[in-house]
């Protein structure tokens, strides 16, 4: 198989990390394919903010944990009540992506992140996709980190990528349903 499709055949998302940093090198490489996917009229309509100040994505965590327990909903309250609970699965670095209120804005950032993904898996490195933390920035305990972001107006977090070295054994890739219909 073409390498570039191994690439996209073995992406999964880890949910588990160790705590040593990235490189420079890896992190350029990945922003670099965040920032190299497709967006619609070439409007480029995303913010990229890498963070790897674990005090800062703790505050995150935090804001996020009290809006899973304010759900109601006991299973998120029970996630939220874990030791060192951490909706970045406690990567060293998260990489955020904001979007504007423009039609096509969630689709430039899914691809951005998507991209960074692959390249993080072709990096041998270990990524998750997030968009839980969305919940703490919008929780009273959370609003004032947006601040924090230093974003441009008109932009608001939307996604983050989790990306670190894997921890322990690699997860199962997950099946998929071949949800396709051909039309000859
Ligand atoms: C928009 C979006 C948001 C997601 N948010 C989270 C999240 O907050 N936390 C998490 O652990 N995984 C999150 N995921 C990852 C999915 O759970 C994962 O992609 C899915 O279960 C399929 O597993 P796979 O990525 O290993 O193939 C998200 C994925 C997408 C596309």
């Amino acid at each position: 198989m073409d390498s570039a499709l191994q690439v996209l055949m073995n992406r999964r998302s880890v949910r588990s990390f160790e705590s040593k940093q990235i490189s420079e090198e890896e992190l350029n490489q990945i922003v670099s394919a965040g920032l190299q996917a497709a967006t619609a009229l070439g409007s480029q309509s995303w913010y990229l903010t890498v963070v790897q100040d674990q005090q800062f994505l703790k505050e995150i965590s935090e804001a996020t944990a009290s809006a899973l327990y304010d759900s109601e909903v006991p299973s998120l309250q029970e996630r939220s009540r874990q030791a060192n609970f951490s909706p970045f699965h406690n990567a060293p670095t998260v990489i955020f992506v904001s979007s504007t209120d423009s039609l096509y804005s969630i689709a430039d950032c899914a691809n951005a992140c998507q991209n960074m993904t692959l390249a993080a898996t072709a990096l041998n490195l270990g990524s998750c996709y997030i968009g839980s933390f969305v919940q703490g920035l919008k929780h009273p305990k959370g609003r004032d980190l947006v601040k924090k972001f230093e974003l441009p107006e008109g932009y608001s977090p939307l996604f983050a990528v989790a990306i670190g070295t894997v921890k322990g054994e690699l997860p199962p890739l997950k099946s998929r349903e071949w949800k396709v219909n051909y039309i000859r």
